[in-house]
């Protein structure tokens, strides 16, 4: 069998920027296990923010992020974070790609949670992750191989090295694909969870490769949840972007009264994790919380898929949408270093999957659409360094055993998560699910998969699993991490990171 320079897994911007550039001297396949427009980036509205604008620079962006994190960032990352975006995006824009204007033909910008400034370009209104993944698309398309509706299920390694995939195509058949290098970029764990803003195919598989891998992760437990998913009937119909806010829209509770005043000095732009944990505390007392679109002007051409979302569910009467928190952002991953390096030679993670440390432990509002650019750059440009590996012979393959365990459905998985693992967690809870999860499959044991379904499945077991450990030994609370057991940040905690040997005491 060949062997490809390099295999990409997952198609969304990170995957994109980096095959871009790996194109120009390497092979590059990307593998997705639906359609290249099923990813994350795809879905993204409010923007990707980059210091830009004449009143901002690297410097305010940077202090914004740490802030929103709560200065859990890496702030070496974010440095190179902030310093780096905004050329990469002129690069782009210099390429042809095109951001909504301003009347007088200067980049609109504009305003989300935790920004001081307004530094978010968009595109579309609120398409501007469709923009730019479609613009990325059409650049690779004469040098990248997209195979799409094959699963990658498993890392081949062979004498400390990652060597490739092992697959499940369209038909079913389990394949092997070998590679010099191997890049993680299928996004984070969105769909773990009942209510998400992510598109369904995202359940953490990278994650789960990873783990079985032996691959160090880190910070699992902090999980981010946008706060304005539409909502009706008990279900969340899509994201209301963050930038409605930045435009003047407010949270208001079912009587009218404004329920981020006295919560967070920065009111309904404060950072992420405080605005879904008071909405969330609101539901739970039984009180439907509502987004009051009425200031924001021209809402049907600024938002133009917003506004065809509620139209299409009759909510465009009012301008007070129906919303609930969703899970949207994982902020811990794949540990990678500067050039998305893991520690498993070979294997590279980009994008939502990897943990770069540039979020801390919440991230600020569009800066992951940066963070697929720059470190899916900074990704391509480490692989090319590489020289060769002088491994030749491919790894030869036993017939391990299936998975022979009685599975459950994936939405009480979603389910479970959602209570034990969600908003707010606590001890109880958390150990609660651990044994349910541990009902199912060993998390310690070897496991094979040969087909999808399965290794859907066990995948959104494993990752749960890691996710309700880490949340268990962190005790304290902190950016999406909240736990009613210990509600506040500690200083023995400020600098520890949750990793496999701290988990592992949990579990
Ligand atoms: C949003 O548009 O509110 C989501 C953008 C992001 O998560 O950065």
């Amino acid at each position: 069998m060949p062997c490809t320079d390099v295999i990409i897994i997952g198609g969304g911007l990170s995957a994109l920027v980096a095959a871009k550039k790996l194109s120009k001297h390497k092979n590059v396949i990307i593998f997705t296990k639906s359609t290249k427009t099923s990813s994350n980036s795809y879905m993204a509205q409010g923007g990707v923010a980059a210091a830009i604008g004449k009143d901002d620079d690297w410097s305010s962006h940077f202090k914004d992020t740490m802030a929103a994190g709560c200065h859990y960032n890496l702030s070496d990352q974010v440095r190179t974070l902030v310093q780096q975006g905004p050329a990469q995006i002129k690069q782009l824009m210099k390429e042809g790609l095109e951001f909504d204007q301003e009347t007088g033909g200067s980049i609109a910008l504009g305003k989300e949670g935790a920004h001081s400034r307004r530094r978010i370009l968009h595109a579309g209104g609120d398409a501007t992750g469709k923009a730019m993944t479609t613009f990325l698309l059409h650049q690779i398309s004469d040098n990248v191989t997209i195979i799409e509706q094959e699963m990658a299920v498993d890392l081949i390694t062979e004498r400390g090295r990652c060597r490739g995939i092992k697959s499940i195509d369209k038909n079913g058949s389990v394949r092997h694909h070998f590679a010099e290098h191997t890049v993680i970029a299928t996004g984070g764990v969105g769909s773990l969870y009942k209510f998400t803003s992510n598109h369904s195919s995202v359940i953490g598989d990278g994650i789960a490769m990873a783990y079985r891998a032996g691959v160090e992760l880190v910070d699992l437990e902090f999980i981010q949840f946008h706060p304005t998913m539409l909502y009706q009937h008990g279900e969340v119909l899509g994201l209301v972007s963050e930038a409605v806010r930045g435009e003047g829209a407010f949270l208001v509770d079912e009587h009218g009264r404004k329920i981020m005043d006295n919560v967070h000095p920065l009111g309904d732009l404060a950072p992420r994790d405080v605005v879904a944990r008071e909405i969330y505390n609101q539901i739970q007392q039984g009180i439907d919380v509502f987004l009051d679109i009425s200031p924001v002007s021209n809402f049907s051409k600024r938002f133009p898929t917003i506004h065809r979302l509620c139209q299409e569910h009759d909510l465009n009467g009012s301008p007070l949408l129906p919303v609930i928190p969703g899970s949207h952002f994982l902020m811990g991953g794949i540990k990678t270093g500067k050039g998305g390096e893991t520690s498993l030679p070979g294997l590279y993670a980009v994008g939502e999957a990897a943990w770069t440390g540039v979020h801390g432990a919440n991230r600020i509002a569009s800066n992951s659409l940066l963070e697929g650019i720059v470190f899916g750059d900074l990704t391509a440009e480490n692989i090319l360094s590489k020289a060769p590996s002088l491994l030749v012979n491919h790894p030869v393959f036993s017939n391990a055993q299936t998975f022979k365990g009685t599975l459950p459905e994936k939405d009480a998985i979603r389910w479970m998560m959602a209570e034990y693992a969600g908003v707010v967690r606590n001890q109880q809870g958390l150990t609660k699910l651990k044994k349910w999860l541990e009902e199912f499959f060993d998390p310690h044991g070897p496991i094979t998969i040969d087909n999808r379904e399965t290794a859907e499945k066990v995948n959104m077991l494993t990752v749960a699993w890691l996710i309700t450990t880490s949340a268990l030994a962190r005790r304290e609370s902190r950016g999406g991490h909240y736990r009613t057991d210990f509600p506040v940040s500690s200083t023995e905690w400020k600098n520890k990171r949750i990793t496999r040997q701290l988990q592992k005491q949990a579990a």
